[in-house]
């Protein structure tokens, strides 16, 4: 089969289906945000709450301005700099976008993605696309075809192959309630190079459970889990505290003395935060395949990605 027929995937759309598309960030199920149909069937196939709201993606600034009813400054200053890429905008959406796209808020979630394939998808489509990250909810995200072939291939009727994402961590959202930036979700744009552009932000700091009401639905703390239980810590404290059980690992940059070589991936033997982030999900996907009692992760140095890493482990981290 055709893993990157872009002109099937254009068809499907355009007949209301739902399909898996390539990202920078990670691959997304995608429908036509304007069908309220393809939406539920979204929410569906995810087995996502209708509470939790999509993000909308779009291929030029002009087409944002049709899904938004104004862009601030400080978002367009944003927007300029870093679209297409891993930004999330949440500006007041126009009626043209269906409620059930944006769990009934004010606000939505719009994306200008960088990736050429899903960019060529998108020029000849007279609709934007809603899409969340192609993971069973509450699951790691998927940031390769075979993640989401292995999750959802029996729910969707094609996923387009666009290779690994570059990124490997999802976008970046930033909201302006009361014109005030505020971070939404620490993503692959550190809140560094947010704030060299724009001044401070604030960042709202994650809900305690998944079952308090709250502004942002999706933005619960247990999220991005895996199935084997997941600790994180220093790499020694946590050795003596599970020796008896079988522990698979994920290192940084070494080989962890204690756990078998088939049993720990190291992300980045020469400690970069980029690659690091960009195997992260891949690496968490395949260790818990290793039918594994617990896996070990580390704890990340504290500036730009690394913070955002440590922020996915401790979401997905069954200790914290
Ligand atoms: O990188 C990404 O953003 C990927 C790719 C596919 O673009 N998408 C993604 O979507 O991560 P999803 O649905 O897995 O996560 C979107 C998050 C959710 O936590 C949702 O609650 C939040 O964005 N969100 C979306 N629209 C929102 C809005 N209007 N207000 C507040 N939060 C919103
Ligand atoms: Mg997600």
């Amino acid at each position: 089969m055709n893993r990157s027929d872009i002109q099937k995937a254009r068809l499907l759309l355009r007949q209301g289906e739902v399909i898996g598309i390539p990202t920078e960030t990670v691959y997304g199920l995608a429908g036509n945000a304007y069908d309220e149909q393809a939406i539920r069937k979204i929410f569906a196939i995810k087995g996502r709450p209708l509470t939790s709201p999509l993000i909308v993606h779009t291929h030029t600034l002009d087409y944002v301005y049709s899904l938004a009813k104004e862009i601030p400054p400080q978002a367009l200053t944003l927007a300029k700099a870093f679209w297409p890429g891993p930004l999330t905008l949440l500006l007041e959406k126009k009626p043209t976008i269906p409620d059930i796209v944006t769990a009934g808020l004010p606000t939505v979630g719009i994306r200008i993605p960088n990736h050429p394939l899903t960019r060529t998808l998108m020029t000849d489509l007279s609709f934007p696309l809603a899409a969340p990250s192609a993971n069973p909810f509450g699951y790691i995200s998927p940031t390769t075809y075979e993640h989401v072939e292995e999750q959802l291939g029996d729910r969707v009727s094609y996923i387009l192959d666009g290779g690994p994402a570059q990124k490997g961590l999802e976008s970046t959202i930033v909201g302006f309630p009361n014109n005030i930036p505020t971070l939404y979700r620490l993503g692959s744009i550190t809140q560094e190079a947010i704030q060299d552009l724009i001044g401070p932000t604030s960042y709202m700091a994650l809900a305690k459970t998944s079952s308090t009401p709250q502004l942002t639905p999706g933005r619960t703390k247990k999220h991005y889990s895996p199935r084997t239980p997941l600790h994180v810590g220093p790499i020694p404290t946590l050795l003596t505290k599970y020796s008896a059980h079988r522990i698979a690992a994920l290192s940084f940059d070494k080989l962890i003395e204690g756990v078998g070589q088939s049993h720990q991936i190291i992300l980045s033997p020469k400690r970069s935060l980029q690659q690091a982030a960009r195997s992260l999900f891949a690496a968490l996907h395949q260790l818990d395949k290793l039918g594994a009692d617990i896996i070990i992760a580390p704890i990340f140095p504290a500036q730009g990605l690394g913070n955002v890493i440590n922020e996915r482990l401790q979401r997905a981290s069954t200790t914290s």
